[in-house]
C-alpha cells in the first residue's frame, strides 16, 4: 500500500500537534505532579529532565525514523527491515501495549470527562462513591470510548490532525489561567519553594526508576506511537526538529502543571505527597473552599480531558494502523474492533476501585487491583522494555548506517557530530541504562 492511500499528515504543524497531544496527556498534569510529589519535589523535575534528554529523546528519533522508512505500524516497520526471526514479536508487543495501556487510560480519562460536571454542577458525590459507581463509570468510560473512536474513525488528516489542530491550542491557554489564580492564592509561595528546591537526599534507585518510567510514559515512547505518527511523515521533514518540539512542549507542560497544582496544595494546607488521588480528592476539595473554584476547578478538568483524548487516540491508533496495513482491514472496520476490545478490558479495570472485591484485591498479587496490575506490567514494564528493545533492534539490527540516512533525509546537517553522538547513545547507554534501571526493579540489584 502506498504512504498516499494509508494517509499523511497534511503539514509538519500538524504533526508536531498531533505528536504533543499524543505526549501531553494524563501523564502530565495528573501523573507528573502527584509523582513529583511523592519523590521530594524539584530534586525528582531535574531527575526527569535528565531521563528525557538522556534515553527518552534518542529513542524517540529512532521510533520517528523507523516509522517514516517503513511508512508502517510496529509490526510492518520491524518487517520491513526483519522479515523472518522474533523481532517482529517487539511490534507485536507494542501493539498490545497500546490497547491495554488504552484500556485503562480511558477509565481514568472518562473520569477528568465526569469531574467536568461534578465540578460544573457542584455534585457533592466523594470520589469514593464515584468510583465504586458501575453505572455511572460504565457510562463515562464508553462516551470517552467512542469520542476517541470518532476521531481516529476520521484518519490522519480528517481525524487526528484535524482535532489536534483544534484541541491543542486550547491546552496551554487554560493551564495558563489556571497558574495565575494559584498563584494569587494566600500561602502558594510555600507550594512554589517546595516544588522549586531540590532536595536530593530523597533520590533513590527507585526514583530514578520512577523518573525513567514517567519519561518513557509522558512521551508515549516504548510501544511504537511514535513509529506509528513517524509512518505518516513525509520524507522531507525535519524529524530531529519536529522531535525537540514535541519532547519540549511535554516539558514545559508537565513543568507548568506543578505551578497550577502545588501552590493551591500548599495554600489550602493539603500535602503534596498525597499520591494518585492528589488530582481527584484533593483538588476539587481545594476547587470547593476557594472563591472562584467553580470556574477554575471545572476548566481543570477540561484540559485534563483534552489532554487525554489526545493521547487516548494515538494509543488507539497504533493497533488500527496495525490491522490496516498487516491484515488489510478497512479503517473503520479496525477501529471499532479495537475499540470493542478495549471496552472488554477495561471492565474488569472498571471495577476495580471497589465495585468488585476479585478485581479490586486481586488474590494472586498482594494489595494489587485489576487496574493497578495493568498499569504495572504494560504502564511501568512494557514502555522502558520495549524502548530498550528498540534501540537494540534500531542499532544492531537496522544498523546506525541505515538509520542515520533516514534521519538525515530532511536534515543533511545531522550526518556529522550529532549523527555520531546519537549513535553512542542509542547503541550503548539506552541499553545499558534501562538494563539496570530493570535490575533495580526486580530486585536484583539494590541501590
Ligand atoms: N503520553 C500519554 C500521557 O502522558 C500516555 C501515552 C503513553 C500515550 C504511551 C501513548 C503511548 O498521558
Amino acid at each position: 500500500m502506498s504512504s498516499n492511500t494509508r494517509g499523511s499528515w497534511g503539514s509538519r504543524f500538524g504533526f508536531v500537534l498531533a505528536a504533543a497531544g499524543s505526549a501531553v496527556g494524563l501523564g502530565h498534569i495528573w501523573r507528573f505532579p502527584y509523582v513529583t510529589g511523592e519523590n521530594g519535589g524539584a530534586a525528582f523535575v531535574i531527575l526527569y529532565i535528565l531521563c528525557v534528554f538522556m534515553i527518552g529523546v534518542p529513542i524517540l528519533f529512532a521510533e520517528l525514523s523507523l516509522g517514516r522508512h517503513s511508512h508502517k505500524n510496529p509490526v510492518g516497520a520491524i518487517k520491513a527491515i526483519a522479515p523472518h526471526g522474533v523481532w517482529k514479536y517487539l511490534g507485536y508487543l507494542g501493539v498490545a501495549t497500546g490497547l491495554f495501556i488504552l484500556s485503562y487510560y480511558t477509565l481514568i480519562a472518562g473520569w477528568t470527562f465526569g469531574y467536568i460536571f461534578k465540578t460544573l454542577l457542584q455534585n457533592p458525590v466523594t470520589f469514593d462513591d464515584f468510583s465504586t459507581n458501575a453505572p455511572l463509570n460504565a457510562l463515562l468510560y464508553v462516551i470517552f470510548l467512542l469520542m476517541t473512536i470518532g476521531v481516529v474513525y476520521g484518519g490522519i488528516r480528517g481525524g487526528i490532525e484535524r482535532w489536534s489542530k483544534i484541541l491543542m491550542p486550547i491546552l496551554p491557554v487554560i493551564l495558563i489561567f489556571i497558574i495565575i489564580y494559584s498563584l494569587t492564592l494566600e500561602g502558594a509561595m510555600e507550594g512554589v519553594r517546595f516544588y522549586l528546591r531540590p532536595d536530593f537526599s530523597v533520590i533513590t534507585g527507585e526514583t530514578i526508576m520512577i523518573a525513567l518510567g514517567q519519561a518513557f510514559f509522558a512521551n508515549s515512547l516504548g510501544m511504537g506511537a511514535m513509529i506509528t505518527y513517524g509512518s505518516y511523515l513525509d520524507k522531507k521533514e525535519n524529524i530531529i526538529a519536529a522531535g525537540t518540539t514535541v519532547v519540549a512542549f511535554g516539558i514545559v507542560i508537565s513543568f507548568l502543571a506543578g505551578f497550577a497544582i502545588f501552590p493551591a496544595v500548599f495554600a489550602m494546607g493539603k500535602s503534596p505527597a498525597e499520591g494518585a488521588a492528589l488530582v481527584f480528592v484533593i483538588l476539587p476539595e481545594i476547587f470547593e473552599a476557594m472563591p472562584g473554584g467553580l470556574l477554575i476547578g471545572t476548566l481543570f478538568f477540561l484540559l485534563l480531558a483534552i489532554a487525554a483524548l489526545t493521547s487516548a487516540i494515538s494509543l488507539l491508533e497504533v493497533p488500527v494502523a496495525f490491522l490496516i496495513d498487516e491484515r488489510k482491514m478497512r479503517r473503520k472496520v479496525a477501529t471499532w474492533l479495537v475499540g470493542g476490545i478495549t471496552l472488554i478490558f477495561g471492565i474488569p479495570s472498571a471495577l476495580s476501585f471497589g465495585a468488585s472485591d476479585f478485581f479490586s484485591n486481586l488474590p494472586f498479587w498482594t494489595d494489587q487491583s485489576f487496574f493497578g496490575m495493568m498499569d504495572y506490567i504494560f504502564g511501568s514494564i512494557a514502555l522502558p522494555l520495549g524502548g530498550m528493545l528498540f534501540s537494540i533492534f534500531v542499532a544492531w539490527r537496522w544498523g546506525l548506517v541505515g538509520a542515520n540516512k533516514e534521519i538525515a533525509l530532511g536534515n543533511e546537517t545531522f550526518l556529522g557530530i550529532q549523527s555520531k553522538m546519537w549513535g553512542i547513545v542509542i547503541k550503548y547507554i539506552c541499553p545499558i541504562v534501562i538494563f539496570f534501571v530493570f535490575l533495580f526493579q526486580t530486585g536484583l540489584l539494590t541501590w
